[in-house]
């Protein structure tokens, strides 16, 4: 997708750029002679989960919706009330807590989702789900179409995932499965139409005569296309039909696999050479309850025999893009396998449940069958059954990550146990731990700890130090899921460059961080579960936004190892000017005696008997009482601003008491609409204190932080001094935490390519304002002309859509002003990548 394209740059940058006679303002050296550690292939990497009909209408290109009939069918132990499923009332294993009424999650309106049955002549006909007489166990339901009237003309037809692309020329690929009784004469139409009904294609076929299930299988060619197509049956005269897994498939699938994948979505995703994938997520793995956790056993052999499973992600899935097919990709694609397996226990945001002790080795197993259905010869029992599915040698996996998101002492336990019995096995395998940072104290033995971070841009931008300060060890570094999805950076190109600049950290730090994966992957845009996504797609267009072409930009330029590079840039103090606010998380509390002393000695106390008349509640039960104001609600973040006066340099004063729950309390600065800053005093389970950037209403941690456990019922004093460049926090009179607040936005990494004999400069520029710069190539001669790639927009909230894919794409232009010092203006907002040829080689 990397095209060349003029672009305008926004007046300011233009003039500055125009200015050549100016002085640099920033400084990048690379040191040729001081090379870094190595930078792995394995670094850069895809994560899939079935999120957003990422699979089924997504990458796995079924055209039929609701193939099985099964859409409808309840997880066991699950209720459904209207269009809600509620879980089943089982412990959290941390909390003891069981599912209160907000655990719920969506459910189908209608009844038979997808498919509309109408009555063209005659009267009567109807349809409904019926569990008699399975085509297979594993499926059970199946669709009975009744048809009264002799004169009956009557189609049944299925809408695909938001339409079915149909395109002229293509052959397409039926399969379905019917039974009729032996009224129904068997007379069946199959067409694609378009929306308006225009008939695509027109086949004729009559229904065997026998009282048994029995196979349909052909191949259409529409003469005519439409992005929103539809199938549709058609029955004449009297009788009664049953129909079951109609599947509808291009035959030009991804490499023309069966079962396959779509092939302009499969490329997207090959284009971004992904050194592994990750399969099958995600939340999914553990379930919104351990009950209806993915489990790979049914998700191989013949996809109509595939119960699919209501997703966590709140719609069933056919789970037809299975493990078979996942390996099947990675090998296709030249990735290495990622297979995420259950440690014994359900989502621990959602429900919570484990497995006991004693039924753990189950898990285990499943687990061991997993690893050697992909690595096992014939001569085992799972690498057998790949071999009968079609697939004689093994499929490159080589990561097992156990669980997705646990914690605890439960879940460290398990992982160990976990580790034991697959290294036995399989000491190659890179065995991985769902803990984060400090994860790995946890553990007897880990290979790799996998953090995760969805956060605003600025908790980007203010840490791409952070794995410089990790300690290095026994242990390395899965940055397994990560994406600016919060506030205005979610899913825009400041979000990208946020994300670019966080990547420096981990490229710099590869001897650490050996992988790393954007999450989510892809979007059908019909169905946005979650709010920011790698790659959206409809029935016919597939495309990245800005943060795919960060991806794939970082993957298309991996040095082979790093080369020492420093930058120097103007620091820009950041100056805080906004309201004030209280503020609880999941806790009840009291706070009394606030007093602001501004710079100039001003001092404001705030009588806290009139809150009703000064105060805005944003969230949460807020009352006074004897001069104390109350947050008395229950939920997560509960806060109120006082809308008197706005404070820019100043020291804040309060007590606060917690009356009860997890946490303890939050003091607000800086609130202008829903951004500003917060100190949280007991976050993050009531174990530490640092102050955080609010965006959007959203939160991130800014780097830096201090233990702290607020008790309950007892007076705390906190005193925060807000100060150009720097916050101070005090509590009771001792000083907890220093947090220096300055803005620089630029950031740049540098290394060398062994293969190409060039140095790639990586330069992000994430401010509203050109960056002139030298650039000093320490003890290396280089080639004048090289180029330079250029992924950059007028906003920096600009965003690609599938109206206007190429809006924030890569510029590349050749460049032949490289010298060992030389000076250049990167673009306001924007990710560059130069790649300089290295005079004579090394
Ligand atoms: O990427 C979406 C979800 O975010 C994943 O399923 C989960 O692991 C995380 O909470």
């Amino acid at each position: 997708m990397m095209r060349k394209k003029m672009k305008c740059l926004p007046l300011l940058a233009l003039l500055m750029s125009a200015c050549s006679t100016e002085k640099p303002d920033g400084t990048i050296t690379v040191d040729f002679n001081a090379k870094g550690a190595d930078i792995p292939t394995s670094m850069y990497g895809i994560f899939f989960e079935e999120i957003n009909h990422s699979g089924d209408g997504g990458l796995y290109a079924e055209l039929v919706q609701n193939r099985g009939f099964e859409d409808t069918s309840i997880p066991e132990g699950y209720r459904v009330e209207g269009n809600l499923l509620f879980p089943p009332e089982v412990h959290n294993h941390l909390t003891g807590q069981k599912p209160a009424g907000r655990h719920h999650y969506r459910w189908p309106t209608e009844e038979i989702p997808a498919w509309e049955l109408k009555q063209v002549q005659g009267t009567g006909a109807s349809m409904e789900l019926t569990r008699q007489q399975p085509l297979h166990p594993a499926t059970p339901t199946s669709l009975s179409v009744n048809l009264p009237g002799t004169d009956s003309r009557v189609t049944l037809s299925n809408s695909g995932f938001w339409g079915m692309n149909i395109v002229n020329g293509e052959n397409y690929l039926l399969r379905f499965y019917a039974r009729k009784d032996g009224q129904y004469a068997g007379k069946l139409t199959v067409s694609l139409v378009s929306p308006e009904g225009k008939i695509l294609s027109e086949d004729q076929l009559t229904l065997k005569g026998d009282p048994g299930w029995n196979e349909y299988k052909m191949t259409i060619q529409p003469k005519d296309s439409s992005h929103q197509g539809k199938l549709m049956f058609t029955f004449e005269g009297a009788g009664h039909v049953w129909m079951d897994y109609v599947s509808l498939f291009p035959e030009n699938t991804f490499m023309n696999r069966p079962n396959g994948l779509r092939n302009d979505v499969a490329k997207v995703l090959q284009d971004m050479k992904p050194a592994f994938i990750r399969w099958p997520g995600g939340c999914i793995v553990e379930g919104i309850s351990l009950s209806n956790r993915i489990q790979w056993k049914q998700t191989i052999g013949d996809p109509m025999t595939r119960p699919g499973m209501y997703d966590t992600w709140g719609y069933r899935s056919t789970m037809g893009f299975g493990y078979h097919e996942f390996l099947q990709y990675c090998e296709d694609i030249h990735a290495d396998g990622m297979f995420v397996c259950n440690a014994g226990i359900g989502c621990q945001g959602r429900v919570g449940d484990a497995c006991s002790e004693k039924d753990l080795q189950h898990f285990i197993d499943e687990a061991l069958d997993a690893i050697e259905y992909a690595l096992g010869d014939e001569t085992t029992e799972w690498g057998k059954k790949r071999v009968e599915n079609g697939h004689s040698q093994p499929f490159p996996l080589k990561y097992v990550e156990i669980g997705n998101e646990n914690w605890g002492g439960v879940y460290a336990k398990r992982y160990d146990k976990f580790y034991k019995a697959i290294k036995a096995k399989y000491p190659d395998l890179t065995l991985i731990s769902t803990l984060g940072l400090g994860g790995q104290k946890e553990h007897e033995k880990v290979d790799m700890i996998d953090p995760h971070w969805y956060v605003a841009p600025d908790m980007f931008f203010m840490n791409d130090k952070l794995f410089d300060e990790q300690p290095r060890g026994d242990y390395k570094i899965y940055v397994g899921e990560y994406a600016c999805n919060i506030g205005v950076g979610g899913g825009n190109l400041l979000g990208a460059l946020g994300e670019a600049a966080f990547l420096t950290g981990m490229e710099r730090n590869s001897d650490l961080v050996k992988m790393a994966s954007y999450a989510p992957l892809l979007e059908n845009v019909n169905d946005r579960v979650w709010p920011v996504n790698l790659i959206w797609l409809d029935s016919y267009r597939v495309m990245g936004r800005s943060s795919y072409h960060v991806q794939k930009m970082y993957a298309d330029n991996r040095p082979s190892y790093n080369l020492n590079t420093t930058i120097t840039q103007p620091r820009m103090p950041v100056k805080v000017n906004g309201k004030i606010g209280l503020g609880t998380w999941e806790t009840q509390a009291e706070f009394k005696d606030l007093k602001i002393t501004s710079s100039d000695g001003i001092i404001t106390t705030v009588d806290l008997t009139k809150t009703d008349l000064e105060w805005t509640p944003k969230a949460g039960e807020w009352s006074s009482k004897d001069g104390m104001y109350i947050q008395t609600g229950t939920g997560s973040q509960r806060w109120t601003t006082w809308d008197k006066t706005k404070f820019n340099q100043c020291t804040i004063e309060f007590k606060a008491r917690k009356i009860s729950g997890n946490e303890g309390f939050f003091l607000y600065f800086g609130v202008e609409n829903e951004d500003g800053y917060t100190l949280n005093i007991g976050g993050w389970g009531n174990r530490k204190t640092a102050f955080e950037k609010m965006n959007n209403g959203g939160l991130s941690q800014m780097t830096g932080e201090v233990a702290q456990h607020i008790e309950e019922g007892r007076w705390y004093d906190f005193q925060v001094v807000l100060a150009d460049s720097m916050f101070t926090y005090y509590c009771d009179g001792q000083k907890m935490l220093e947090m220096p607040v300055i803005r620089e936005q630029r950031y740049s990494i540098a290394g060398f390519d062994t293969t190409t004999n060039e140095i790639i400069v990586k330069v992000i520029n994430a401010e509203s304002v050109p960056f002139k710069t030298t650039i000093d190539l320490k003890n290396v001669q280089v080639e004048s002309s090289g180029k330079i790639i250029t992924l950059s927009s007028v906003s920096e909230l600009d965003e690609n859509d599938l109206d206007h894919p190429d809006k924030v794409i890569p510029v590349e232009k050749t460049y032949d002003k490289f010298k060992s010092s030389f000076s250049y203006t990167f673009e306001p907002w924007s990710f560059n990548i130069m790649r300089i040829k290295v005079k004579g080689g090394k």
